[in-house]
């Protein structure tokens, strides 16, 4: 029997227009512009702005990029996952309210939530719908208002993300293209290290936890950044490995954007050179679960048929993991 991928046939993204850059950051805490580059190789990120804007405002944008492109209409779409930290309310899921939104009146969806590896825990999720048979149009879509979550008074933390949604289809391929292997990891000891205090069953939202900003990211960065240094080399290689694959071999590499440092180290473990790394962490910052599917957005037209692309993610949780896929389709 003819084995069944689920390919990306189509990619959807969006970032808000209002651009945060270093300088402005320079005006709002004890930072500098070149600290900010030299440590993470970022220099602005994109915040949405607006009363009662929330994750699905962007993510509604990206998909309706994807559809455009595809040039379906919403009501094709069977299934909506939504890869998110920040969902517009702690429910219902935010890939309901995309779908009401985005008039994709068929479909069925939930969140999943793996922090910045978000992304690629979703698009395996949704690849077993399309493999089984059960569905023939999912869409993936990652969206992080991180703003939402930032305190701006705490310059280790809150210089590294924005805002930003990226999205995929997903359709059945029976000639070799699509989703072909993923490594999926979790820790959960390591969530000591960077999780939300407040806002959650365990220690609901009350004056004190607001008054105590626990309702911000909390993130140990040293530590974050050892582990996501080397579990996202580690999980990269080794899928490279698995599948025989060479650094010739790989065409791209799409890593979480979280530090230009963490992307340096991943593909100089998988020995993959500069050029072909996908990096825009400069542009958007670090954007969660919108980071892959943004980079995959702004280089489609680079990609052609047969490319093999390696994705690699490292988040809160610990969650982590690497994605191979075969690349279904040029850009007309
Ligand atoms: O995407 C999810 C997973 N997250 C990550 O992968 C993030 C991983 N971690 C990182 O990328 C880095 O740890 C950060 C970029 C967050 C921080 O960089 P770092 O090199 O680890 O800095 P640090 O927090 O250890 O701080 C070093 C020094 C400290 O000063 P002292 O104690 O040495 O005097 C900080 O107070 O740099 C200081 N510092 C800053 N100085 C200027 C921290 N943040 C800033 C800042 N501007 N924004």
């Amino acid at each position: 029997m003819t084995k069944v991928h689920a390919a990306i046939t189509a990619v959807g993204g969006y970032v808000p227009d209002y651009i945060l850059t270093n300088a402005e950051l320079e005006t709002m805490m004890d930072t500098t512009d070149e600290w900010i580059q030299t440590r993470t190789g970022i220099r602005e990120r994109r915040i949405l702005k607006g009363e009662g804007m929330g994750s699905s405002e962007m993510a509604v944008k990206a998909v309706a990029n994807l559809l455009e492109k595809r040039g379906i209409s919403p009501e094709e779409i069977e299934l909506v996952i939504c890869a998110t930290t920040t969902p517009d309310m702690m429910f219902p899921a935010t890939a309901n309210i995309i779908c009401d939104k985005a008039g994709m009146k068929n479909a069925w969806g939930y969140d999943v939530n793996a922090a910045c590896s978000g992304f690629i825990f979703a698009l395996n999720t949704a690849a077993q719908f399309i493999e089984t048979g059960r569905h023939k149009k999912v869409v993936v879509v990652g969206v992080d208002k991180m703003s939402s979550i930032m305190n701006y008074e705490d310059r280790a933390v809150s210089i590294i993300f924005g805002d930003g949604s990226g999205a995929v289809l997903l359709e059945p391929d029976t000639e070799g293209y699509g989703i072909l292997d993923a490594i999926l990891r979790t820790d959960g000891s390591g969530r000591v290290f960077l999780h939300q205090k407040a806002g959650g069953s365990a220690r609901p939202a009350t004056i004190e936890t607001v008054m105590n900003k626990e309702h911000y990211v909390y993130q140990e960065g040293k530590s974050v950044f050892k582990f996501a240094v080397k579990n996202m080399a580690d999980v990269s290689a080794e899928i490279m490995a698995r599948n025989g694959l060479t650094a010739d071999d790989v065409a791209w590499l799409v890593p979480h954007q979280a530090n230009k440092r963490i992307i340096d180290a991943t593909a100089e473990r998988m020995q993959v050179s500069a050029e072909k790394v996908m990096v825009n962490i400069h542009k958007y910052g670090n954007t969660t679960n919108g980071t892959l599917p943004l980079c995959l957005w702004e280089w489609e037209s680079k990609l052609h048929r047969g490319d093999n692309i390696i994705l690699a993610a490292f988040g809160g949780g610990f969650t982590w993991g690497s994605t191979y896929i075969r690349w279904a389709y040029d850009t007309k």
